[in-house]
């Protein structure tokens, strides 16, 4: 099925011009109660502004349609800030925050949401859009202006020269499918580059600097929303644990687990399902799953449901016959050792990076006991064979923003090491195609650290029980 060209009804040979009824159905609900709320994004608002001075000017870009492959797009996904800021999942949008207060229509207003215009031809196809009204009435916004008006707010403000403006860089994608790229070429042309501040990086960009701090920390809301999808995400693993065999193909893995994110209520993976199986296991990013897995491999599986735009990441590695050999074994509890020593690093008050140095130190000690490398200070050695950090921030990304300095209560990271062995000369065939991965989301707080995603086993002897009550 494919839109025609214009709002024009084919009937057989003959040609009818049709005029398509203005509709007032209501934009669908994305909020509940027990999500967030127009508040809780007011809220975000006000704390962004309060930390800008107050001559700014912060202009902000919801991200765009992103073609396909001919008239065919991806499923639309808002940038992280503006979703943060906003609630607002509609594409061609943007926010002004001025915090001192602008002149629109003769009102003072602190901020401006732009939104596509209402278009009954293209919601038929597209799904229903708020339009101004409804944008201030549902999502609480101060002012919501057509999007067609941007230029025309934008430029005049971009000329006043006591403005400091704040933004994050120009969408990509796809200018032709919304009437607010149309106008970006104004706010290039007007927009002073010695006014800016933030369109670079590290200290040149305070408002990165200010959504990294407080996007890191989760309120109860957001905790609610991270909380569902990594409970959902668990239960995929737990699904997995119950149903697979050796025999299924690394794609009906990913199948059972997409289908359980979606009947649990996730709009959507937070990130591509790795499912490794085999040799497979030891690619870290491996994503092809095409693969049939056979006896004795051990399978990496990556996944983390996204609800209202929280994403879980939770792995689990599983011996797809229900049972661990030696090696598997041996490799499996190093990790797990690792990790162990890597959530106890997870208190507030301790550098970002001390949970993956405790994790690298357990890993050195146990590669070398294991005679894979040659001593526990070998760190090229153990750089063979664990390749990655263990720990990034948690929330509206899956490797999500936050400042890598000290951690703080409400931080959500995740704590995952891993050893893959590769097929290699100078290593024992009986090491060859071993991955390991274990990962957990592991909420920072004023005690001890909570692991949110210890529902789905993780110690061997859980792994196996469960796996034996295959049905
Ligand atoms: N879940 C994939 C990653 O953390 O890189
Ligand atoms: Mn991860």
């Amino acid at each position: 099925m494919r839109p025609l060209a214009s709002a024009t009804l084919f009937l057989g040979m003959i040609t009818l011009p049709y005029a398509l009824p203005a509709q007032e159905v209501d934009a669908p609900v994305r909020y509940d109660e027990d999500y967030l709320s127009a508040d809780f994004h007011r809220s975000r608002r006000a704390a962004v502004v309060a930390q800008l001075p107050g001559n700014s000017l912060v202009v902000l870009f919801g991200a765009p349609i992103r073609n396909r492959s001919n008239d065919m797009d991806y499923e639309y996904r808002q940038a992280s800030d503006f979703l943060y800021l906003t609630g607002s999942e509609e594409p061609g949008s943007a926010l002004i925050l001025a915090p001192g207060g602008l002149e629109v229509d003769g009102e003072r207003v602190h901020e401006i949401l732009f939104v596509p215009p209402r278009d009954p031809a293209r919601e038929v196809w597209d799904g229903r859009r708020f339009g101004a009204e409804r944008a201030m009435q549902r999502l609480g916004v101060e002012l919501a202006l057509d999007a067609m008006r941007f230029a025309e707010i934008l430029v005049p403000l971009l000329q006043n020269a006591q403005h400091r403006v704040y933004h994050l860089g120009f969408p990509d994608g796809v200018p032709e499918r919304s009437v607010l790229y149309d106008q970006l070429a104004a706010f290039m042309d007007n927009v002073d580059p010695a006014a800016l501040a933030g369109a670079g990086t590290g200290s040149a960009a305070p408002l990165r600097g200010v959504l990294d701090g407080l996007r890191a920390i989760k309120s109860d809301e957001e905790m609610t929303a991270l909380r569902r999808a990594i409970d959902i995400t668990t239960e995929a693993h737990r699904e997995v644990m119950q149903q697979v065999r050796a025999g299924w193909a690394e794609y009906e893995i990913e199948a059972l687990v997409e289908y359980t994110f979606k009947r649990n209520g996730s709009e959507h993976p937070g990130f591509n399902s790795i499912v490794g199986s085999g040799e497979n296991s030891t690619i870290l990013h491996y994503m092809t799953n095409r693969r049939v897995t056979e006896p004795g491999d051990v399978v990496v599986i990556d996944i983390g449901a996204e609800v209202h735009g929280y994403s879980a990441d939770v792995t689990r590695t599983i011996p797809v016959s229900g049972t661990y050999s030696p090696e598997q074994r041996a490799i499996y509890e190093l990790v797990y050792r690792a990790q162990e020593a890597g959530i106890r690093a997870t208190r507030a008050g301790n550098p970002f990076f001390a949970s993956n140095n405790e994790a690298s130190r357990v890993l050195a000690e146990g590669l070398a006991e294991l005679g894979l490398i040659s001593s526990a200070a070998d760190t090229g050695g153990l750089r063979r064979f664990f390749m990655h950090g263990t720990s990034h921030y948690l929330g509206l990304d899956v490797h999500d923003v936050g400042s890598y300095g000290s951690l703080r209560p409400g931080e959500v990271v995740t704590i995952e090491p891993g050893i893959y062995i590769p097929v290699a000369e100078d290593i024992d065939p009986k090491w060859w195609n071993i991955g390991i991965r274990i990962e957990d989301d592991v909420l920072v707080t004023d005690g001890d650290p909570v692991i949110l995603s210890a529902a789905a086993p993780r110690q061997i002897d859980e792994v196996e029980a469960l796996m034996r009550s295959i049905s």
